[in-house]
């Protein structure tokens, strides 16, 4: 896509947490606590066009509900958040808030509209990148990382990276220690790129609708969990080991680390103050046939975001039986199949053209 075209599409991929970002200590810039670490995937992703329309009075929004939907005009809470977010991205870029031209944007999510996978980090990734390319900005991986997050999605900070990607906590005081130097820009950075460890995530779907609590809400609540302050003792530590993991491509260490931090997220959303509980009974069968799984040898790990589905790391040699052995688990409504991938990318699909055929 060429500087200043009018009209751009690009698609950006959502992540998986190894290390994961639960509490924000500044809610509004989605500043968290401490760092958290992220695997981006390949298959599950957000196409989005951008055109520019200085003609129009108001952005226009189209949503296809699903990878092979038809754009139709998108739901009014959508629509308010990507204008807010267009918003945000026009703000930061020209440091003035007035002025902004109307937009037409159409998106649509590669993997089911109703699997209830988050899709808010790769949604705010690409607009951010797709609003740049029309308006002929050439923002860097550091500073769309920036301008993914200011949608108040801090995990759409990571998915503007390919691969193995870690986002600091830039002036959060280290337990114990005196506030550094705060930094709210606080960009991802990438720790390895997706050719260094070919990894599979096979995910099990057992819930499809939205859920209940936001994780905006989670993260609020977070710090009234008597478990919080434990954690973020535990956490400096675990990001060490993942580190490590990552660089050794390692499974038999990543692993057990990525699975106890996210019950350990559960366990500080199910005590905080009110309680959070995202998981469901078959999030709990799934985690017993991953258990099944590594007691016949199959190296397969799960790991849960705030909702009630399961992703589970394993080799691509095993994905077919960890596939075959998740969609045997009553509960589980769909497998997807998923792996490490790149990170943004221009793409030829026009869906703005498809929204006015
Ligand atoms: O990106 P947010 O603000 O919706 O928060 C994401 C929180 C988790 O997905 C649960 C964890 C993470 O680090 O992605």
């Amino acid at each position: 896509m060429s500087r200043g075209s009018r009209r751009a599409t690009v698609s950006a991929p959502a992540n998986i947490a190894l290390v994961k970002y639960w509490g924000a200590r500044d809610l509004k810039r989605a500043l968290p606590y401490h760092p958290s670490i992220s695997m981006t995937l390949e298959v599950c992703r957000t196409v989005t066009t951008v055109e520019l329309a200085p003609a129009l009075e108001t952005d226009e929004i189209w949503f296809a509900a699903g990878a092979a939907a038809h754009p139709e005009p998108a739901p009014e809470a959508f629509a308010r958040r990507v204008r807010a977010h267009l918003d945000r991205v026009w703000t930061r870029l020209q440091g003035v808030s007035c002025g902004r031209p109307a937009f037409r944007v159409a998106t649509r999510n590669t993997f089911p509209a109703a699997a209830g996978l988050a899709s808010s980090a790769s949604g705010f990734a690409a607009l951010a990148a797709a609003a740049c390319r029309t308006l002929g900005v050439d923002a860097g991986a550091r500073e769309l990382s920036v301008l993914a997050r200011l949608s108040g999605s801090g995990s759409a900070a990571r998915s503007v990276f390919g691969g193995f990607v870690e986002w600091p906590a830039e002036g959060a005081p280290a337990a114990g220690a005196a506030p550094a130097e705060e930094n709210p820009d606080a960009p991802a950075a990438q720790l390895a790129p997706a050719a260094a460890w070919r990894l599979s995530c096979v995910v099990a779907i057992v819930e499809d609708g939205p859920k209940e609590v936001s994780s905006r809400e989670g993260h609020r609540l977070a710090p009234t969990s008597p478990h919080f302050a434990r954690r973020l003792e535990l956490v400096p530590e675990r990001l060490e080991t993942v580190r490590r993991a990552i660089r050794d491509r390692d499974l038999d260490l990543l692993g057990p680390v990525l699975e106890r931090d996210a019950v350990e997220l559960h366990a500080v959303a199910m005590t905080s103050e009110p309680p959070i509980f995202y998981w469901r009974p078959p999030t709990l069968e799934v985690l017993s046939e991953v258990r099944r799984l590594r007691g016949l040898g199959t190296g397969a790990w799960a790991t849960m975001d705030a909702g009630a589905n399961v992703h589970v790391l394993c080799t691509p040699e095993d994905e077919p039986r960890v596939a075959a052995a998740l969609e045997a688990v009553p509960g589980v409504r769909d497998v997807l199949r998923d792996r490490v991938g790149d990170g943004p990318r221009d793409e030829t699909l026009d869906l703005l053209a498809e929204a006015d055929r």
